[in-house]
């Protein structure tokens, strides 16, 4: 870990405007995260955890206050810099996956492949590379599937490949092992780790397990 931030949040608010009335989620939400830090997020449903990924990735924009990336102020940046920004140096595992539904096992991880060749076709070595990391996560022999044909936690597997494909600086991941048995989760978070600590990665990973927040170096508490 360094003692530079890599991603700081400062004074996040974020409320739903609803015919009802108005959601105040996030408040003067304040964080920081360095580089090579692995930081858990934990809090009750609903306290907003999904919604802080979501705003940290560039995915949505804040009613009020910055996110800042290596003290760049990602909400300055046009939809496009934060598509290049992500598809480069950020993976996303979302709570709901996120999967295409039309594409095949494979072709869904190499979807980070293609968002950096401004959709351009994966070469072989990619597509090689790809099914490392689908093998990494034990679905090597399900290359051809599409979702549907998946389990729950293959789903989620191939969220985790996919969001790990291009090796990124920055991994967002929302709740990535909810639907994994003890033995298939641990298995994928010493995988994980490993290759975070060697590289030097930073993680950001929204959970309910207690046993995976203790594995990181520092639990937020949403309220
Ligand atoms: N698009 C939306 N429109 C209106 N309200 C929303 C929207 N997205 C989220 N909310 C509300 O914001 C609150 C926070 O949602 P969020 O998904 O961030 O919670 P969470 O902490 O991730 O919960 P969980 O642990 O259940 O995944 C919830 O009360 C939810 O109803
Ligand atoms: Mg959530």
């Amino acid at each position: 870990m360094t003692d530079r931030p890599y991603i700081e949040a400062e004074k996040l608010c974020k409320s739903y405007k609803m015919p009802h009335g108005v959601v105040e989620v996030l408040t003067d939400l304040s964080l920081e995260v360095k580089r090579g830090e692995h930081l858990c997020i934990m809090g009750a449903s609903g306290s907003g955890k999904s919604t802080l990924l979501h705003l940290l990735a560039g995915l949505d924009t804040p009613d009020s206050g910055e996110v800042r990336v290596e003290n760049e102020r990602l909400n300055e940046w046009s939809e496009s810099q934060r598509s290049a920004f992500r598809a480069r140096h950020v993976g996303v595992v979302f709570q709901h996956y996120h999967l295409l539904p039309d594409l095949t096992v494979l072709e869904n991880a190499l979807l980070p492949v293609r968002a950096l060749k401004t959709w351009g076709s994966p070469g072989r070595k990619q597509v090689e590379a790809a099914k490392t990391q689908l093998d990494r996560v034990g679905l090597g022999h399900r290359l051809e599937h599409r979702p549907v044909e998946l389990s729950g936690g293959e789903q989620q597997r191939l969220a985790l490949a996919r969001a790990l494909m291009n090796d990124p600086e920055l991994l967002l991941a929302d709740e990535p092992t909810g639907n994994l048995d003890a033995v298939t989760g641990d298995h994928l978070l010493d995988d994980l780790f490993t290759l975070s600590r060697e590289r030097n990665r930073t993680l950001v990973i929204v959970t309910h397990d207690p046993r995976l927040a203790e594995r990181c170096h520092r639990t937020f508490h949403l309220r």
